[in-house]
């Protein structure tokens, strides 16, 4: 090995976050707008130490070697394949732990957030740095086994430092200037499968397209009204456009009785509007309340309809914002 040759000699950190889909879900697969809101608190971290053995995976209940941890693990394997080829390091086999505040398989994100983590990581152990695009085209990478033809929006909410408007691959922060707004987020307890979400939509979309696509445009339009809301920071405006946002993914086959549940128990408790977050068919629901109060309501009526877990997000107007508080 040249001296100036890659190595990698000590322990990486590498850090990402959840993400909540505010609008724009499934249809921002077929090229429309979405808008997603990172979750700065619910933080996923990993750790990859470089081993002489293979490569070894303690993760989500799972500790053994990476390469026996089955399709559930294939989007941590290509993250460290990526990574690794980046970095010039081929070779270099790594013992890689994460930890998460969020669970997975619920809409929030945990596969780009696990893929993002382990690159960061990995290049840091390295000492090799990356630019944000080039961050985003190797959590992409990884994604692409996650799911099935992923929209990138994942990739780029978990790591975003504010609140993004994102459409075919490109990304731009949004001001939000919704003042005392909270987003109440209900974990309905089910796995979603957000690859088989976003595989069976496509074959309805294909075999009816002229009924299927005019709803995923209705998304779309639902999104360009959400940004318009954060950016007068009109609550109700936006609350509306996430009650319509449901009803339209209910008609697109992507709800659940338990989910429509919870977002009738966040409504009956006053927010100003609810709906299914990220892949549906289970996961998590999200709530706008207008103030900390509210949100303890609305928490409070999930919990009661048996929500398995609930977490309340401040949304924090932007620097720019016209009141910001
Ligand atoms: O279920 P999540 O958190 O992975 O969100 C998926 C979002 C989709 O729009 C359904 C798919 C995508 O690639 O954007």
């Amino acid at each position: 090995m040249s001296p100036a040759a890659p190595r990698a000699t000590r322990p990486g950190h590498g850090r990402t976050w959840a993400k909540a889909i505010l609008l724009g879900e499934h249809s921002v697969v077929y090229g429309h707008p979405a808008v997603a809101l990172p979750l700065h608190d619910l933080e996923m971290t990993a750790t990859v130490t470089p081993t002489a053995g293979p490569s070894w995976l303690h993760s989500l209940g799972y500790d053994g070697p990476l390469r026996e941890g089955g399709p559930r693990f294939a989007c941590i394997a290509r993250a460290l394949e990526a990574a690794r080829e980046f970095s010039g390091l081929l070779g270099q086999s790594f013992r890689i732990e994460t930890r998460s505040d969020f669970p997975h398989e619920r809409g929030l994100g945990s596969s780009a957030a696990a893929a993002g983590a382990i690159i960061r990581a990995v290049l840091d152990s390295c000492g090799r740095s990356a630019t944000m695009e080039e961050l985003l085209a190797l959590t992409h990478m990884a994604e692409q086994v996650a799911h099935d033809r992923p929209s990138g929006l994942d990739a780029a909410a978990t790591s975003a430092p504010a609140p993004i408007r994102f459409q075919s691959g490109e990304m731009r922060p949004l001001a939000q200037r919704i003042a005392g707004g909270h987003i109440v987020i209900a974990d309905s307890g089910v796995h979603g499968s957000t690859r088989e979400a976003v595989r069976g939509l496509r074959l309805r979309y294909e075999a009816s397209p002229a009924v299927l696509g005019p709803k995923l445009q209705h998304l779309g339009d639902l999104t360009t009204t959400a940004t318009h809301a954060l950016d007068t920071g009109d609550a109700p405006l936006l609350g509306a456009a996430m009650n319509e946002a449901h009803t339209t993914l209910g008609e697109l086959g992507l709800s659940l009785p338990v989910l429509d549940r919870l977002t009738d128990a966040a409504r009956g408790a006053g927010a100003l509007g609810a709906k299914l977050t990220g892949g549906g068919l289970g996961g998590c629901v999200i709530a706008l309340a207008a103030g900390a109060e509210p949100a303890a309501r609305v928490r409070q009526a999930l919990d009661d309809v048996g929500a398995r877990r609930t977490w309340i997000y401040r949304m924090r107007t932007s620097q720019t914002a016209r009141n910001a508080s």
